[in-house]
């Protein structure tokens, strides 16, 4: 039996995708290898949106050569987005490298390899910015037993200017409505109690006059699952009949990962993120209003071009204002064909490094004071896996996304129970079941 190995980076689309390959190779009759060492494929999933994401791959591919030399039977893949970027430029100097393909190429795979298997040499799969991708597929090897990803658009047609989705993801396509509630309702049969709705800008989804407040509506109408959440939203398209089904739709959990980018007018305008600091605040206010326990997560990118310090202030300032349950912070980068590339990358290194310190220091903080709240409260918390540290504690989530750990044990997994919260640190709570 031959055996793969796939190691993924980026964004959840990325790793949801990775579960359609390994879906995929099950049915082909391979078997997944415990470590790159003995399988004789290894799938690289790229991921291109920083820099340090992408020169990561670059790296492992050196590794992974070497590796190769001793097992020259051994095919090497790359797909995702660095993928679909670098195009056939993989191969220069890597002979090594026998695959690359698009995140739309993905159903092709079967045919890739049998005809890697006949003749071998390097060979290229890549879709165009408009081509449809392939929603269904068949098998899906989920990495939880708990909860369930489903991807309901792809692409985006925002063109925020630092950012390089839009030209390796392709413009936005909404999938068809029956098509999304199919597979919820087969996840229900599964087992699944939690579904997680993806889409690179998941709140623009569209199918002819249904939109996004519609389906969530639909789905939670079918019966089984307990949770929905769903990611990554825009803000601009986070609208009043969205944020109100917080207040109504049971199932859709109290959690919303709204990425904010920047908290000044000026470097929003530069992003083109076409909202301003006052409307993402209203949107937040009006959340908070809908539903006052509702956890706020975000992304921040810190030394965009022509970032001041003045600016940054203005960001610091929002992430005091809101009150974040957790912020993915990163240094901006250039990106290739992105409209900012025309700008200038003019914040120094070592003042990105500072303004990113300056804002985790500060979020660590807020963190820690806003999960020592919980101790001392019962949450009711989905068991969803051993946790990281071993010692037979065990790892679920709170319907608002927080992170819990408590003695259990396997049996439990896939339960919702009680627990009493003991302790807290910056990113997740400790507690005991509570009978
Ligand atoms: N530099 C730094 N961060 C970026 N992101 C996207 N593009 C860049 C870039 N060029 C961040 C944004 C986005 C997250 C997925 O990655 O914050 O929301
Ligand atoms: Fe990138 Fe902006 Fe689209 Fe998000 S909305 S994927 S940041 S272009």
């Amino acid at each position: 039996m031959k055996s793969f190995y796939i190691e993924t980076y980026g964004c959840q689309m990325n790793v949801h995708d990775s579960e359609k390959i390994s879906g995929i190779l099950g049915q082909l009759g391979y078997e997944t290898a415990a470590t790159e060492t003995n399988a004789d494929l290894i799938l690289i999933n790229t991921c291109s949106v920083r820099e340090k994401a992408a020169q990561k791959v670059f790296t492992r591919l050196g590794q992974l050569k070497t590796l190769k030399n001793g097992k020259p039977g051994m095919i090497i893949g790359v797909c995702g987005c660095l993928a679909q970027q670098e195009k056939d430029l993989f191969f220069k100097g890597r002979p090594y490298v026998d695959l690359v393909f698009g995140p739309k190429n993905i159903a092709e795979l079967p045919s890739l390899l049998q005809q890697l298997q006949q003749e071998r040499r390097q060979l290229l799969a890549l879709s165009g910015p408009r081509q449809e991708p392939t929603f269904e597929v068949q098998t899906v090897t989920r990495e939880s037993s708990t909860r369930a990803y489903i991807t309901i658009m792809e692409g985006c047609d925002k063109f925020c200017t630092f950012c390089v989705v839009p030209f390796l993801r392709g413009r936005e396509i909404s999938r068809h409505p029956h098509s999304i509630m199919e597979e919820a309702r087969r996840l229900v049969d599964e087992g699944f109690v939690e579904i997680c709705l993806l889409g690179q800008n998941v709140n623009s989804y569209r199918y002819e006059g249904f939109d996004f407040a519609d389906l969530l509506c639909s789905l939670n109408e079918i019966p089984g699952f307990r949770r929905i959440r769903y990611t990554s939203p825009h803000p601009s398209d986070m609208n009043a009949k969205v944020m109100d089904l917080y207040g109504s739709l049971d199932k859709l959990c109290r959690n919303v990962h709204l990425p904010l980018q920047a908290g000044s007018n000026t470097v929003l305008h530069r992003m083109k993120r076409d909202y301003t600091r006052e409307i993402y605040l209203s949107k937040v206010e009006y959340l908070k209003r809908v539903c006052p326990e509702i956890a706020i997560s975000t992304d921040i990118i810190v030394g965009f071009s022509g970032e001041s310090e003045l600016d940054f202030q203005q960001t610091l300032d929002i992430v005091k204002q809101v009150g974040y349950s957790s912020i993915f912070s990163f240094k901006y980068s250039q990106r290739p064909f992105t409209a900012a590339l025309k700008m200038e990358d003019d914040v120094p290194e070592e003042v990105k490094s500072r303004r990113l310190t300056e804002l985790q220091e500060f979020q660590k903080q807020s963190q820690l004071a806003l999960n020592s709240r919980f101790i001392g409260t019962i949450q009711e918390v989905l068991v969803e896996s051993p946790a990281k540290k071993g010692d037979g504690q065990f790892s679920g989530r709170t319907n608002c996304n927080r992170i819990v750990n408590f003695q259990a044990n396997e049996e439990k997994i896939g339960h919702f129970l009680t627990v009493h919260i003991d302790r807290a640190t910056a990113n997740s709570l400790f507690g005991t079941l509570s009978l």
